[in-house]
């Protein structure tokens, strides 16, 4: 067994708050993490999402920051790393993945189109609705059965989007796959449905992209569990990945281990020019895309990094460490476990609590309240939805997420997180749910104010 392949230099102080001051502080936030004050927070696990430690050699890069307005230095640098990693014929930084996004979708979508995926995650479905398009997701079925270990649950659903683009084609702009599928319990996505998904796309004449967030950590599941990948490193397989499609949005906030930036890449040449005209608009020019130099530089080292082999075998170990960890003590967690979070099924784990009063929620709450530890819901508040006639309809999954940064916290953070839930089991049956009082639309879990329902 190997530790972690680094060691630790810099260190950031965390306190812990009372019982009772957490009591207050949750209260104020009106039940809403995400207005909870970062220092009032002992273990962060609301995101991976720019939340991972830098190395040396990225820190060493930011002082080499070359801030000329046009093609400076760092820009060519990441040009260099983007083109050996993705192999795209063009690309364009950006200053996240969202912004990609909406460059991408503002380009290509016209009012009414449908966007397939195999899971959309929120900003992603969000920017795809705000350009005036709908998002459609075709899961495997396996990714509905939370607790069955199967390999690859991320995948999408291929003879259900075989069948939808026989009917619709002519309104789709494009299809998209999400690796992993953090929407969907962090799970992987296999080559095979990766280019089986691709072929479906090419067959009706439309392009495939993949939302490459955590493009590294999907390799290197395929290294694990597919037949025939064992011997390539995971820089061979993202390679492979992405032969297979016409261009990513990709959010380095993950797999390329920096605080801010993401990356839009393509093959046509058309495409390009049209979302290099919206860049400039948006972002910023196109060698820049809303980024300093300094940040293009710690993305291109980053994206090495986020490769390596003996990296991704302790970042995964940790996310494994900590499902195992919880699932011993008896919470229900999607299994296998995904790279860069743990997901816990809570309609399971809070049966009294009806979906409509957010069972996820209130784990969320109830970790704050136990020992200062944030995490995020991915369920009814983020996904729930009326249709035309009012009528809810909620997810499959009703997920609680506990997102690890990056080379952040130790093995002796994550026995605080599962003795958490094991105090948490012991007075399960008395926690009741949450009602939203204010917010709505589909970007309502990041605003929302919610209050107990007595
Ligand atoms: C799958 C997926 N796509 C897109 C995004 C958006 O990336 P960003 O937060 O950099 O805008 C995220 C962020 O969490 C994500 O997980």
């Amino acid at each position: 067994m190997m530790a972690e392949p680094y060691r630790i230099k810099v260190i950031e102080p965390l306190q812990v708050l009372s019982r009772q001051e957490r009591e207050k502080k949750i209260r104020q936030a009106h039940y809403n993490v995400f207005n909870v004050r970062s220092q009032d927070i002992y273990i962060d696990l609301l995101s991976d999402s720019g939340t991972g430690a830098m190395s040396q050699d990225q820190w060493a890069g930011i002082m080499l920051g070359d801030e000329a307005y046009a093609n400076c230095r760092n820009f060519q640098n990441l040009e260099k790393a983007v083109n050996k990693i993705f192999g795209f014929k063009y690309f364009m930084p950006t200053h996240q993945g969202r912004a990609a996004e909406n460059v991408l979708f503002s380009s290509i979508i016209k009012p009414g189109m449908v966007v397939p995926n195999n899971m959309h995650f929120d900003t992603t479905r969000a920017n795809i609705i705000a350009n005036g398009g709908i998002a459609m997701n075709f899961p495997c079925k396996e990714a509905s059965r939370p607790f069955k270990n199967l390999p690859f649950k991320g995948n999408m659903g291929t003879k259900a989007l075989r069948a939808f683009m026989s009917k619709n084609h002519e309104k789709v702009p494009l299809v998209m796959m999400t690796v992993t599928n953090n929407g969907g319990g962090g799970q992987p996505v296999s080559i095979k449905n990766i280019r089986e998904a691709g072929r479906i796309a090419h067959e009706f004449g439309k392009p495939f992209f993949i939302d490459a967030c955590r493009y590294a950590e999907n390799s290197y599941f395929i290294k694990q569990r597919e037949p025939g990948y064992k011997n390539k490193s995971p820089a061979e397989i993202a390679k492979e990945m992405f032969s297979y499609a016409d261009g990513c949005t990709f959010s380095a906030k993950k797999d390329a281990i920096v605080n801010i930036g993401g990356i839009l890449a393509m093959n046509s040449r058309s495409l390009f020019e049209k979302c290099r005209d919206r860049l400039i608009l948006m972002e910023g020019f196109s060698t820049y895309g809303g980024l300093a130099g300094r940040d293009l530089e710690a993305m291109a080292r980053g994206l090495f990094e986020g490769l390596d082999e003996a990296y991704l075998e302790s970042r995964t170990g940790q996310t494994a460490y900590l499902a195992s960890g919880l699932k011993e003590a008896g919470i229900p967690v999607v299994w296998p476990p995904g790279g860069h979070a743990v997901y816990i099924e809570a309609k399971s784990l809070f049966p009294q609590i009806p979906q409509g009063e957010f069972p996820a929620q209130a784990l969320v709450i109830e970790l704050y309240r136990e020992a200062g530890i944030r995490s995020v819901e991915i369920g009814s508040i983020m996904f729930a939805e009326p249709d035309e006639h009012g009528k809810i309809h909620y997810p499959k999954l009703e997920l609680t997420r506990l997102a690890i940064p990056r080379r952040v916290y130790t093995n002796s953070h994550m026995d605080v997180v599962i003795e958490a839930h094991k105090k948490i089991l012991e007075r399960k049956e008395k926690i009741r749910g949450y009602k939203i009082v204010k917010g709505e639309g589909p970007m309502r879990h990041f605003i929302a104010w919610l209050a107990p329902v007595k």
